[in-house]
């Protein structure tokens, strides 16, 4: 590997590749998030006519928050990650539930590569641990790998424009607070001070220059955004 390539098996902000973390990921989750409801409603949004002919990749996929509950409808799912205990987690989970139409891989964005193009990639919550210039990176190779036509959904944490950056910054903070638990508000902070998260209208251009025209955005809850975008 080149000298000057991004590492990006080491994790920035909240260790995931640290056992601790991993196993308390889903408890901490689950107090606010329905995973199976998550994967029942992004397999709706896809509207193709038959599921089970498609073939799905979750980059950043953690504990298999989608990977697992998504391959029940799917064909097959690609669950990738650089953090193993995450993996395992995951691993076991899809064990648990008898899901056997999973590949896992310890690989990430910037060298996972697809046996085969795929009709969907998924990543949640994950590409804002890549700083920018990677980020770039990630999304070209996510497009290389969607076969035409294809779908991308992204949902992830982004920054919207205000030249009073600390109080806009303070009021979503608070408005956190009213409604998330203070370990969820620490974990926030956490991420602002130290995770590279970018705005929206950067994401989009980089969603746009590598490849893909934006369908639908959404971005209802301070800093929590969703695209659902297609390989044109
Ligand atoms: C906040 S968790 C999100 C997990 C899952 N997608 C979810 O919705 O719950 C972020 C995950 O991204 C993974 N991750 C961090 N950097 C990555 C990279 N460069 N490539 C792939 N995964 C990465 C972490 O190991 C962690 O499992």
């Amino acid at each position: 590997m080149k000298d000057w390539f991004y590492d990006e098996t080491s994790q920035v902000g909240v260790d995931y590749g640290d056992k601790a973390e991993a196993d308390v990921y889903d408890e901490r989750m689950e107090r606010f998030r329905n995973y199976a409801q998550e994967a029942r409603t992004f397999v709706e949004k896809l509207n193709f006519p038959d599921l089970s002919r498609i073939t799905a990749i979750d980059i950043g996929c953690g504990t298999g928050a989608f990977a697992v509950h998504a391959a029940k409808y799917l064909k097959q799912v690609h669950a990738v990650d650089v953090s193993g205990e995450m993996l395992r987690i995951a691993r076991s989970k899809a064990e648990g539930m008898g899901v056997s139409n999973i590949h896992f891989h310890q690989a990430g964005y910037l060298d996972f590569t697809a046996p085969k193009p795929v009709e969907v990639i998924n990543t949640k919550w994950a590409l804002h641990h890549l700083p920018d210039y990677w980020k770039q990176a990630a999304l070209l190779r996510m497009n290389q790998m969607l076969k035409p036509g294809g779908v991308l959904l992204i949902t992830d944490w982004v920054f919207l424009f205000d030249p009073d950056f600390e109080r806009a910054m303070d009021e979503v903070v608070t408005e956190m607070s009213r409604n998330f638990s203070q370990d969820f508000v620490r974990e926030a902070k956490g991420h602002l001070r130290e995770e590279f998260s970018t705005f929206d209208w950067v994401l989009r251009g980089m969603i746009e220059r590598a490849g893909f025209e934006i369908e639908h955005a959404d971005l209802e809850v301070p800093l929590a955004a969703e695209y659902v975008c297609r390989k044109v």
